[in-house]
């Protein structure tokens, strides 16, 4: 069930975004978990490079999409965990193997692309932020950003 009145920001543009990701990034806290929604390309990978460098994660620990590995661990100012489950199957167990609940449950920032393939597994408290494409005639550099505050 999705509350009325989420925060909604209008991104311009691609440094509009980043900039927001670096503050959020600044901002996060050790065992925090956001999850990022949105179609391919909407800009998940992107902003979750924008709060690694929030988080000071170094730039020669260049930050990509986990898409075989499932996760990747960058060392920050605080752990970040980086899942992308796009490419998941159903198996809860595969989930269990890859240690998620460590992660979930961690002294880190986890952040999440797809994580609605975690099912019951994903922890009530998150950040929840959905990434959507403007309305033509916009232009597509722009993207509106609704967030929701999760189980608080
Ligand atoms: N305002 C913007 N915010 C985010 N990305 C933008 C923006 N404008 C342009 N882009 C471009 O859009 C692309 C977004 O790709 P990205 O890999 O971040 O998407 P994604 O949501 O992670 O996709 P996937 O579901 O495949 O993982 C990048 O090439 C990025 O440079
Ligand atoms: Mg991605």
């Amino acid at each position: 069930m999705t509350p009325a009145n989420p925060s909604e920001l209008i991104l311009p543009d691609l440094p509009a975004l980043e900039a927001f990701g670096r503050l959020l990034g600044r901002q996060a806290a050790a065992g925090d978990i956001i999850c990022l929604y949105g179609p391919l390309g909407a800009g998940k990978t992107t902003l979750t490079q924008a709060i690694a460098a929030g988080l000071e994660v170094p730039v020669d620990q260049p930050v990509t999409s986990p898409t075989f590995a499932l996760v990747h661990e960058h060392r920050g100012r605080l752990p970040l965990f980086h899942l992308d489950l796009y490419r998941l199957g159903d198996d809860e167990d595969e989930l269990l193997e890859l240690g998620i609940e460590d992660y979930l449950h961690g002294e880190g920032v986890c952040i999440i692309e797809w994580p609605e393939r975690l099912g019951a597994l994903l922890p009530a408290r998150h950040l929840e932020i959905r990434l959507a494409f403007p309305a033509p005639p916009a232009p597509t550099t722009g993207r509106v950003i609704r967030l929701y505050h999760r189980g608080r």
